[in-house]
C-alpha cells in the first residue's frame, strides 16, 4: 500500500493569523493527531518568500522563528510532524530547474493565484523571475517528499493543479517516479476565506485588520469590539444582516454548539442566533462578547503553549535544524529517483559505462 504522506507550508513573511488558523493549521494539527499518515512535513517556505522579498531578507529571517513558534503553538507536534526550511533542502532547487524544461511560460501564466499576486505587488512589467516561476519550486516542495495530501487555503489550489500537471508530464515522459497528490481544503465554507476585522475580503497585514495568534487576550478583545459590522444595524431592534457581517462569518468558523449553554446564551445553535439577529433584537455587542468568549478559549491553549516554547527558543533551533536535515535527506533520494529516471544519473553502475557498452 502506498504511504500516505503530507507536505504543506508558509511563507515566512509575518506572524500568522487566526485566516491561516482555520484556513489550514487546525486542520494539521487534526490530521497530524488523527494517526492516518504515514509521514507528515510542514514547511517554512523561506526560500519561497524570498521570491519577492529579494531586498528584505531580514525580514525573512525574523518571521522563520515566528512561523516555528506559530506552529507549536497551535499544537504542531515535532515528534509526528517534521517541520524544516526550505532553503535549507538543496534537492528542491535541482528539481525545480528540471521541472521548468516541462512547461511553457503561457502555461505558468495562466495560473491565476499567481496572476492576482503579481497585479498585487505592481510586477506587471518586471516580474522577479524566480516570483513567476515559484509554482514550479511548489511543485518540487510537493514532489520532493512523494506526498499525497496537501493541506492548505483555497489561494493554494492553482498550485496543486499544476502540480499534477507536472506529476503527470514528467511521469509520462520519464516513466512511473513522482506521485501525483491532492488538496486538501477546509470543509466549512467560511474557514475559506476569512474576512477581515473591517469586512475586507482577506486579512492582511498591510491592511492592520488581523487578529494574531500570538495577539494578549486583551488585543483580542479590542480588536473584536471594533470589528465591522452591519452598518445598517443601528438600534437594537432594528433588523440585522448576517451575510457579510464578519462577526457572524467569524463564529461560522469558531462557535460550536455547545459554546451557547457554556456561555449563557438561550440559542441551540447559530442558526438561532442568525435568525434573532435578522428579526431584529439582538445588540451587536451581545454578540462581539459571545464571539470573544468562543475565540479567547481555542487562542488559550495557543498562547500558552506559546509562553512555553518562546522561553526554549535555542529547543525550538534544534528542532528546525533537525527537522531540515531529515527532509533533506529525504528529497535527495527523490532526487536521485528524478535522476535516474532522466537518464543522467552517469555515475551509477549503469550510467555512462553501459552506454558504452551497447
Ligand atoms: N505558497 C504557500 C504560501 O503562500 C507556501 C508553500 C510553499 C506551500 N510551498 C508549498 C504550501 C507547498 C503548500 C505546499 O503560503
Amino acid at each position: 500500500m502506498t504511504k500516505k504522506i503530507i507536505l504543506t507550508g508558509d511563507r515566512p513573511t509575518g506572524r500568522l493569523h487566526i485566516g491561516h488558523y482555520v484556513g489550514s493549521l487546525r486542520r494539521r494539527v487534526e490530521l497530524q493527531n488523527s494517526g492516518l499518515y504515514d509521514e507528515i512535513y510542514i514547511m517554512i517556505a523561506d526560500a519561497q518568500a524570498l521570491t519577492d522579498n529579494a531586498e528584505h531578507p531580514e525580514k525573512v529571517r525574523e518571521n522563520v522563528l515566528n512561523v516555528a513558534l506559530d506552529y507549536l503553538s497551535c499544537g504542531i507536534d515535532p515528534k509526528l510532524s517534521n517541520i524544516f526550511i526550505q532553503s535549507q533542502v538543496s534537492a528542491l532547487c535541482e528539481l525545480c530547474f528540471y521541472y521548468m524544461d516541462l512547461f511553457s511560460e503561457a502555461w505558468l501564466k495562466r495560473n491565476p493565484t499567481l496572476k492576482a499576486e503579481i497585479k498585487m505587488r505592481g510586477f506587471e512589467d518586471s516580474i522577479p523571475i524566480g516570483f513567476l516561476t515559484y509554482p514550479v519550486s511548489q511543485a518540487a516542495d510537493i514532489t520532493a517528499f512523494k506526498a499525497t495530501t496537501v493541506p492548505t487555503g483555497e489561494d493554494q489550489k492553482p498550485m496543486l493543479e499544476q502540480t499534477r500537471d507536472i506529476v503527470e508530464k514528467f511521469n509520462a515522459i520519464y516513466g512511473e517516479t513522482l506521485v501525483l497528490p491532492e488538496i486538501l481544503l477546509p470543509s466549512n465554507a467560511a474557514c475559506l476565506r476569512l474576512p477581515g476585522t473591517d469586512g475586507k475580503a482577506k486579512m492582511s497585514k498591510s491592511l492592520g485588520n488581523c487578529i494574531y495568534l500570538s495577539d494578549t487576550e486583551e488585543e483580542v478583545w479590542q480588536k473584536v469590539k471594533t470589528m465591522y459590522t452591519d452598518q445598517n444595524h443601528l438600534r437594537v431592534e432594528d433588523p440585522g444582516q448576517v451575510e457579510g457581517n464578519p462577526v457572524f462569518t467569524y463564529l461560522d468558523a469558531f462557535a460550536k454548539d455547545e459554546d451557547f449553554p457554556k456561555y449563557g446564551l438561550e440559542y441551540k445553535n447559530l442558526d438561532e442566533m442568525k435568525d434573532h439577529y435578522r428579526r431584529g433584537g439582538l445588540g451587536d455587542v451581545k454578540v462581539k462578547k459571545f464571539l470573544n468568549n468562543v475565540l479567547q478559549a481555542e487562542l488559550r491553549p495557543i498562547r500558552e503553549r506559546r509562553a512555553y516554547w518562546e522561553a526554549r527558543i535555542p529547543e525550538v533551533c534544534e528542532i528546525l535544524r533537525a527537522g531540515s536535515e531529515k527532509a533533506a535527506a529525504v528529497a535527495d533520494q527523490t532526487l536521485k529517483e528524478v535522476k535516474r529516471a532522466m537518464k543522467i544519473d552517469y555515475f551509477s553502475p549503469d550510467g555512462l559505462l553501459a552506454v558504452k557498452e551497447c
